[in-house]
């Protein structure tokens, strides 16, 4: 149990560093688009001759320019200026992690790489008419969970999660999408969609319309065993916060030559001594 929640301390702290500071050499930007607009992965580089460079999502090369000479998957994906990459329409599955490699002459003209890593958050608005079914198109490879909070609290409640499926009797899971069979005022709110490292990758805010349903939220009180999302642990609320710090910190010098350590610098190269 204790061992359980230093653990995710742990992890928060990770992700706290990772997403912060990113490894010596990169930049780690949250980009946030509306489905349907556009965005720009900016690349901010503008002094050097680009010789090519190429934008990735996860292992697959999406997007890349050799020379001035530009390919597309899709024609969705251009170039604007030096090496700013735009995203037109966006949809739900744009979301997540990409990777630009820009690959440059130096003063000495030796070719030189940067790494620049984004994150791509989606955004929408939903109006349904109450009652009515809605289909949410959220279940992305990189999904791990999704997490509802009512317009009337501020709790996050897990409703759906990879390993364990639906958590919620209010959903189900049709043509892979995630759906709400009958809309009612509980369902309303907002919907984050998370990934394995706890980013977020969608958030849809869901409002009815319609039909007066205030008499009708009896049918609701499903799910005592509510989770604490790990968004709560993400906002820094004060006092809450400090001691968590203190208590990393503490642990920290307590377990210098534990295991864990050697994995987060291993893994995300951080120097934690
Ligand atoms: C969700 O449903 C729509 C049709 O309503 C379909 O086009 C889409 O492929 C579905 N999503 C997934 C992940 O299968
Ligand atoms: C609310 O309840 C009434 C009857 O109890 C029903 O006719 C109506 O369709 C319900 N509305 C919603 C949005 O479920």
């Amino acid at each position: 149990m204790i061992l359980t929640m230093f653990s995710n301390l742990l992890l928060l702290f990770c992700f706290i560093c990772h997403s912060g500071t990113p490894r010596a050499g990169t930049k780690l930007l949250h980009v946030t688009g509306k489905k349907g607009d556009s965005v720009i992965l900016p690349c901010e580089f503008g002094a050097r001759q680009i010789s090519h460079f190429y934008l990735s999502s996860w292992s697959k090369t999406i997007y890349g320019c050799e020379n001035e000479e530009c390919e597309s998957e899709n024609g969705r994906v251009f170039k604007q200026g030096n090496c700013d990459v735009v995203i037109k329409d966006l949809s739900f599955s744009d979301a997540g992690k990409y990777v630009l490699r820009i690959y440059y002459n130096n003063a000495q003209s030796m070719l030189e790489r940067l790494t620049l890593e984004y994150y791509l958050h989606i955004q929408d608005e939903i109006s349904v008419k109450m009652g009515e079914e809605l289909k949410l198109d959220v279940l992305l490879t990189d999904t791990e969970k999704v997490v509802h909070q009512n317009k009337m609290s501020s709790e996050w409640t897990v409703v759906w999660e990879r390993r364990a499926g639906v958590r919620s009797d209010r959903l189900t899971v049709r043509d892979g999408n995630l759906t709400i069979n009958e809309l009612t005022v509980t369902d309303e709110g907002i919907y984050q969609v998370l990934d394995f490292d706890d980013e977020i990758l969608i958030t849809v805010t869901v409002t009815g319309s319609g039909t007066d349903s205030k008499e009708n939220h009896t049918d609701d009180k499903t799910d005592d065993t509510k989770q604490v999302s790990a968004l709560d642990w993400m906002i820094p609320n004060g006092m809450g916060f400090s001691l968590v710090v203190l208590c990393l910190t503490l642990i920290l010098i307590m377990t210098r030559n534990h295991r864990i350590f050697r994995y987060i610098y291993f893994t995300f190269g951080y120097d934690y001594r």
